[in-house]
């Protein structure tokens, strides 16, 4: 890619090679950012196995194998695999073994006198601590001779209490400069763009507050359901799995203030205030803020599809809700008053995810004669499908009439031929780069639980559970969140063209 720096060689250990994340995700990353010159054909690709059996022949079928079924470009093209099998290296032995941490040690490269190592632990949470301590014992974090960085995956923690905990014992091994929190919608295209589009430009800004916004509306629908993951979703349900993680994180970047620099910490600080300044919600008030639901059987696109609680593994009465909606107000003078609603769920009609500013009116409607409700302005940031920027204003038809219609300005960001990186192929090129701006600190993540903790502590108590129909929109109490704002939760359903539509 040009003009993106390639990372200095370095050693990136994998615990749980053999897993889901590294598969689907991690390996077809790596192949990619190899195939674009982005990491060193120095660098090694270690992957820590248990199984006494794997050999190093076997841990590059099992590479094979994945990119193929995931990234089969790189297959398909000898030289390609080629580069991506030299970088191969295994390491056997139990992450709770001292003597396995010796033998990663001893398979570590160096390249001119530095033996930078990323250490990415896409294994349970359970086993974080154990792996951290483990490592800090044998001196594998020591960064005298090159970084040590450790990239984690969500979730971290459960709630406060046990993030504050992991932060805690974190801290005794490690330096927070060393830690790499993923919340992969970081690394979206579309995310990122937000902070572009706010900061390197001028024209929105002055609109950007409660005089001219009447809500935000942040929206994550997926059409499939909690598939083979019961084990996961069961005890944490959207409300952990989505919005603590990926959807507060989006608000904060639509909510903060301009960062001093682009530096990590400076985005950090501001996105820290944002979650800082979101207004507690009352205890005994959670249902005015927070709606859940789980799906029923139902039909989607054509095909049917079981209830969750008839899903694999799912506790046939389980109470987990499969869509949460939040409603936050961010008390700080830009926003104060300003509703930030945050919606997700399984098993809804489409895959859609975006981000909608809805502003407010104009103070009188001169067109009420042909127009009697005047449609709201919106921006909308689109992250899928088709990632990319529409903007809704009213305009007159052209003609011989005096008929207004809604105009959309649509800007998708793909341009034809252009190759977008996926979000690990960024976030782990930043990580390898030390550009931390695009991953959680300790303090953003012990906020966000504390955003939610009233809304978890809640739902546990009242373990009854409302449901929809799978493949519907038909969510009890769903629409009573937009009371105090200006028109519905948008429909997902709606494409845009560019150009005139119709003004409903
Ligand atoms: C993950 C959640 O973090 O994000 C999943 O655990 C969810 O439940 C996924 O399906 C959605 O990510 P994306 O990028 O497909 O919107």
């Amino acid at each position: 890619m040009n003009g993106i720096p390639q990372a200095d060689p370095c050693n990136i250990v994998i615990f749980g090679a053999s897993g889901d994340l590294t598969r689907r995700k991690l390996l077809p990353a790596l192949a990619r950012m190899r195939g674009w010159n982005l990491i060193s054909p120095d660098s090694r690709i270690i992957g820590i196995m248990r199984d006494q059996a794997w050999q190093l022949d076997a841990w590059r079928d099992y590479v094979h194998e994945s990119l193929q079924e995931f990234h089969a470009e790189t297959i398909n093209d000898p030289a390609s695999w080629e580069s991506i099998s030299a970088m191969l290296e295994l390491t056997i032995g139990d992450l709770t073994e001292p003597s396995m941490y010796q033998h990663l040690r001893e398979t570590l490269k160096t390249t001119n006198g530095k033996a930078n190592t990323l250490f990415y632990l896409a294994i349970p949470p359970q086993w974080y601590e154990t792996a951290v301590s483990n490592l800090h014992k044998s001196g594998l974090l020591d960064e005298s001779d090159g970084f040590r960085r450790i990239v984690i995956e969500k979730p971290f923690g459960n709630d406060l209490d046990s993030a504050c905990e992991l932060n805690r014992t974190f801290r005794e091994y490690v330096k927070e400069s060393q830690i790499y929190r993923i919340d992969h919608y970081l690394g979206k295209e579309g995310v990122q763009n937000l902070m572009v589009f706010r900061f390197a430009n001028t024209v929105f800004e002055p609109l950007w507050n409660r005089n001219y916004i009447d809500h935000v509306q942040i929206s994550v629908s997926e059409s499939i359901g909690v598939e083979y993951r019961a084990g996961y979703y069961e005890k944490s349900g959207a409300l952990m799995d989505m919005i603590q993680s990926h959807l507060i994180q989006v608000m904060t970047l639509v909510a903060m203030e301009a960062p001093v620099s682009l530096d990590g910490n400076a985005v950090r600080d501001e996105k820290v205030k944002v979650l800082k300044s979101v207004r507690p919600i009352p205890s005994d008030q959670v249902d005015q803020f927070a709606v859940r639901a789980q799906y029923a059987g139902g039909t989607i696109a054509g095909k049917r599809v079981p209830a969750y609680r008839d899903e694999p593994d799912v506790n046939p009465s389980s109470g987990t809700e499969t869509f949460a909606a939040l409603k936050l107000y961010i008390d700080n003078w830009r926003w104060q008053d300003v509703p930030f609603l945050l919606r997700t769920g399984k098993r809804l009609p489409d895959r859609v995810s975006e981000i909608a500013i809805r502003f407010k009116k104009p103070p009188k409607n001169l067109f009420s004669q042909v127009e009697e409700h005047l449609p709201q302005n919106e921006l909308i940031f689109r992250l899928h499908p088709e990632e990319g920027m529409i903007f809704l204003l009213n305009a007159k038809l052209p003609g011989l009439n005096d008929q207004l219609r809604k105009l959309a300005l649509d800007a998708p960001y793909a341009v034809t031929g252009s190759d977008s990186p996926e979000a690990y192929e960024t976030l782990l090129h930043d990580a390898l780069l030390g550009q931390t701006a695009l991953f959680s600190r300790a303090d953003e993540v012990e906020e966000s639980w504390r955003i939610v903790a009233p809304v978890m502590q809640a739902w546990k108590q009242h373990s009854s559970i409302r449901f929809y129909e799978a493949g519907s929109w038909d969510i009890p109490d769903m629409e009573n969140m937009m009371d105090g704002c200006i028109g519905c939760w948008r429909d997902l359903s709606t494409t845009y063209k560019h150009g005139y539509t119709s003004t409903s």
